[in-house]
């Protein structure tokens, strides 16, 4: 029998990840979309806007033990994964004491550990010509205060997915890492937690629909970092030339956080 041909989407229910599935979807090539979050109603929603090519997973993707369980069900399958976008994630914009050290780890164990394990559950079924894309940040081109663990874990990311793209070249499978500057998703509802301290100007923000459409067409080109947009564009050639303190001072004034 042949193997059907799905995608793999993690946090399909909202925002950048629901662009993704709504290119996607329009792909002839691609049988199945599994879409992961973590509610079933907004998944639910989603496939009665895009129709049945949508198949809803719930699940938390902060929880290994919940990833081994999709593995066993990717693994029942009979299914090439010919696209992962390892999207889901999420950020506190607050001082390092204004969560708690649960939640501090929940980001760590979502944006690093819930990326790599969906790769590394994914990879065996893919095929020469399959892509994954990481979803970074332009935050982690720089140590971010007040985003200091979702910056780092963006790095995090950035660092590992460029690495894993060369170890994965004589597979034909090619990872590309994208970089957002500030899109209009949910993503301000969860990390603004009311500090006192704490990002507030989000300057450049745009449509996560170009960012998304710009992602696919760098990875379907093999290329191993996407970035939309002038401004992020300058914003990460800066962050190269100029010192980590510098650039730091200026992000600070930038927000006016003293
Ligand atoms: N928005 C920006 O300015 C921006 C900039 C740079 C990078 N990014 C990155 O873009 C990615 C998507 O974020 P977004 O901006 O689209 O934010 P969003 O609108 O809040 O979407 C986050 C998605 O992740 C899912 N999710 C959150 N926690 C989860 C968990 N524990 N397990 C499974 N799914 C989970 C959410 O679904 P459920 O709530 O249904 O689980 C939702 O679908 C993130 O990696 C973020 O860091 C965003």
């Amino acid at each position: 029998m042949k193997k059907k041909s799905i995608a793999v989407v993690t946090g399909a229910s909202g925002g950048f990840g629901k662009e993704f599935v709504k290119l996607l979807v329009q792909d002839n090539s691609i049988d199945e979309i599994f879409a992961l979050s973590r509610s079933e109603e907004k998944l639910e929603a989603l496939k009665n806007e895009l129709g049945d090519k949508i198949k809803p997973y719930i699940i938390d993707l902060s929880i290994h033990e919940r990833i081994k369980e999709f593995g066993s069900y990717l693994e029942m399958q009979n299914a090439t994964v010919k696209i992962l976008i390892n999207n889901a994630g999420y950020a506190k914009f607050c001082s390092y004491d204004d969560i708690n050290i649960d939640e501090t780890l929940n980001m760590i164990n979502l944006n690093i550990s819930g990326v790599v394990a969906m790769g590394l559950t994914c990879i065996p079924y893919m095929e020469k010509g399959s892509h994954i894309l990481n979803i970074a940040s332009q935050a982690g081109f720089q140590p971010v205060p007040y985003m200091n663990i979702y910056s780092a874990t963006k790095s995090f990311v950035k660092n590992y997915s460029r690495a894993l793209n060369v170890e994965l070249k004589d597979k034909g499978i090619s990872v590309t890492t994208v970089c957002p500057g500030w899109m209009k998703t949910n993503l301000y509802e969860r990390g603004l937690v009311g500090a006192k301290k704490a990002p507030k100007r989000f300057m450049g923000m745009v449509s996560p629909e170009k960012v998304a459409k710009k992602a696919l067409e760098d990875a379907y080109s093999n290329k191993d970092i996407s970035v939309y947009g002038l401004h992020v564009k300058l914003c990460t050639l800066i962050a190269k030339l100029l010192p980590e303190k510098v650039i730091m001072k200026c992000w600070l004034l930038q927000q006016g956080i003293k």
